[in-house]
Formats: structure tokens, sequence, C-alpha cells
């Protein structure tokens, strides 16, 4: 609909199988078996105004900076904020019935899912069972009807995790999708379609898409924690009023791009990076990872921290960076014991924390980024945004074509 939107802002979809006869002055639709069929005439939101750099050198870097704004739509969506609670009627699901959440999702939007996961369990209680779409039915995971399937996907035409949705409601599952295209083939087989309000993300690597599924992930968190009754009403309050500032930080950590772009300028010399993180900075430390990679084609792994001594510390020198994603929180200081165990086989780490975690960090970095202090909810949410920038003028700086990497596609519709 966003290519066609300088042309006409009505739009029919046609369904699997469908074909089409394009008169002068009508159409004519057809199903597989040839019979006509009527499919409905939509009008799709005006975009063409949106598709557009604005006075940015590149879509990406427009849609990073729109994400104060387009986060506050997300999370006004799903939360009231002035009564300090879920919003009645925008989250249609039986969470206080379902035994699970089996969730799928690629690349990006299952890093989302993955935050997702730490959420429902630990607000909800819920358990969630999430793969990467193109194993959730590999995998052949036993599902049942009491569970709740859901999908998180951008364009929602990813063909993986399309098939994953199928498979679901075949079994007979309820099925829930959180997408930013409306009109998209998984929000039309969805049960539930949950919109996230990032608004048309034309840059290939997703930036604001992702920070608005987070958004919208740590809302639906809420609501189930208040629909379980896992959350008394004064704490669904509390991570309401905590969500509610997701925007304002995230503005503050964008005013960070100027020192991001000048340690993005030494990382554009080196050839491998590994992000460590724990708890929901785990899922960030894959994203960054794959945000360095799929922009800037350096490589990059995202390991839980945890992990280090399991294997990757072999790679550690002075040659390959460290980005530690760690805001002061629960697991910091087993992190700064991860630092100290890098530090000591000369790697250079590059911290991303807060005030209180950059007093906190005994150990030499050649590099700290500090973000505002955050809550532990929204922490995920404010630091997508430091290793987005860093992926952006890394990229940048290494001449590669930011918007259109190469090799990738915006939506990947084939499985
Ligand atoms: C994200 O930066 C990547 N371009 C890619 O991993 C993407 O997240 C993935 O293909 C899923 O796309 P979707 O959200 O449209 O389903």
């Amino acid at each position: 609909a966003i290519a066609l939107s300088p042309f006409t802002d009505s739009i029919t979809y046609l369904e699997d199988g469908d074909w089409a006869v394009l008169h002068r002055d009508r159409v004519e639709i057809f199903d597989e078996a040839g019979n006509p069929v009527m499919r409905a005439m939509q009008k799709s939101v005006g975009t063409a105004f949106l598709v557009d750099k604005g006075n940015h050198r590149h879509f990406m870097e427009k849609e990073i900076h729109e994400q104060p704004e387009v986060i506050s739509h997300t999370l006004a969506h799903y939360l009231d904020f002035s009564a300090g609670a879920a919003r009645e009627g925008s989250v249609p699901l039986d969470f206080w019935h379902a035994d699970r959440i089996a969730m799928a999702a690629c690349g990006t939007a299952f890093y989302a899912g993955l935050v997702g996961k730490y959420w429902f369990e630990r607000i909800a209680r819920l358990p969630v069972d999430i793969d990467i779409a193109s194993e959730f039915r590999s995998r052949d995971m036993p599902l049942s009807r009491k569970s709740l399937a859901m999908f998180v996907s951008q364009s929602g035409e990813t063909a993986d995790t399309l098939a994953s949705l199928r498979h679901c409601r075949e079994a007979g599952l309820t099925v829930a999708s959180i997408v930013n295209v409306r009109q998209s083939t998984i929000a039309r087989e969805s049960d539930v379609a949950l919109p996230t309000l990032a608004g048309p993300e034309i840059g290939v690597a997703s930036t604001k898409a992702f920070t608005c599924q987070l958004a919208a992930l740590a809302s639906l968190a809420v609501a189930a924690g208040k629909a379980r009754g896992t959350i008394s009403t004064d704490e669904e309050k509390r991570l309401v009023r905590e969500l509610a500032e997701a925007p304002r930080l995230a503005s503050q950590a964008l005013r960070l791009g100027g020192q991001i772009e000048g340690l993005a300028r030494e990382l554009a010399q080196v050839r491998h990076v590994l992000y460590l993180g724990r708890g929901t900075s785990y899922p960030l430390a894959l994203e960054g990872a794959l945000k360095l990679k799929e922009i800037s084609y350096i490589h990059a792994e995202g390991y839980a921290a945890g992990e280090l001594k399991h294997g990757p510390i072999a790679l550690i020198d002075e040659t390959m960076p460290v980005i530690v994603i760690a805001p002061h929180d629960r697991f910091f200081e087993k992190t700064v014991s991860n630092m100290q165990e890098v530090a000591a086989r000369g790697g250079r780490i590059i911290l991303i924390t807060d005030t209180k975690g950059a007093k906190g960090a005994s150990v030499r970095t050649m590099e700290t980024i500090v973000l505002p202090d955050a809550s532990e909810l929204v922490a995920p949410i404010l630091y997508a945004l430091p290793v987005q920038l860093l992926a952006y003028h890394t990229a940048v700086f290494m001449g590669t074509d930011v918007d259109q990497p190469r090799n990738l596609a915006k939506s990947v519709t084939v499985e």
C-alpha cells in the first residue's frame, strides 16, 4: 500500500489463489476455482507524506529519531496514563484461562518477543514458549487449545511467521499478532491483531518498529498481570507510570548521538564485535549484534554475559571490542565480573549503562555511554536506542547502503 500511496488510497487485498482482470473502468476478481468473488475495497492510510526522509540522510536515521513519538502513540493505545491502568478493551485476549503463550517471530521481531517472554513470565507469571519462526514448526511443539499463540511482525508478511501462525490456527489455538501493518496478511489471519503505531518503516533495519513492539509487549504483560491477578492495582499503576516515562527517556538517549558517532568511527575499523547482556539486556545484545552486522557488514555476535566463560572468552583479545549492555539492575555485579574477565585478557570494553553503573563499573573501558536512569521495565526500550545509533553511524562510516543493505529485503516473504 505504501508503494501505491502516491497514486491511490483505495486498496483491495486478494486472498491466496485469487486472480483479477483489470478493465479500464472496473476490476473482475476470481478465486482459484475461477468463480467470480468480491473482495472488500479498503481505504489505506494516506502514507505518501510519511514516506519521506525529511532532513535526514537516511530513512533509518529518521526512523530512529521518530521513536519517542511513536513509542508514546503505541503505549497510549494500550494504557490509560491518567487512570494508571491497562486500557479496557485494548487487548481482547483471555489471559486468565491461558496456560502459556506459544510465540514465534523472526530477526528483530524475535528479539522483541524474547524480551516479552521475560516480562510475561515475571509480571503475569505466564510461561512463554518462544522460537524463531523457521524452527517453530520444525520443533513440532506440543500445542494445547488452552495456549495463546502470539506472533510479532513489523511487515505482517514474513513467510516463516505466517506459516507458524497457520500451524497454530489449524491446531485450534487463539491467534494474536503484534503487527505494524494493519492490513497485512498476518493481521488479517489473526483472531486478534494488536497494532504497533510506528508508522511506515522504510529502512530495512528495523528500529522504531522494534521499540514499539517492546512498548506493546510491556503493555500486554501489564494487562495479563492484571487479568491473572498477579499484580495489585498499585503495582499496575507503578508499571504504567514507569512506561509513561519511556518517550521522555528515549528523547534524552537520542542526545547521545554525537558521542556514539565518535565511537562509531573507531568501530568501523574492526572486523569482529561481541555484545553481552543479562536478563532483558540479553535479547538487546542479540539485537545490537544483528543491527551492526546487517547494515555495516561487520561480523557481530550477541551472547548472554553468563555464557562468556563457556566458550566466547576464547575470542577475546585487543582486536575485538566487547559491547556490554548493563543498566545498574539486579544482574549488574555479575556483569561487572564478566567485564573484568574481558579486561584481564586485553579486551576493549564499550559499556552502555546508567550513572550508577558507570560509577560501579570497576573496570577500564574504551568508552562508557551513560543513559538516563530507567526502571527495569523501561530499560530494554531505552537501551535499544544507543545500539541502533551505534550500528547506524558505523554503517555510515563504512559507506554501506544503510537503508537497503546488500542481500536483504524489508520483508522476507519466502521461507
Ligand atoms: C531487522 O532489522 C531485520 N531487517 C529482520 O531481521 C526483520 O526483523 C525480520 O525479517 C522480521 O521481519 P518482520 O518483523 O517484518 O516479520
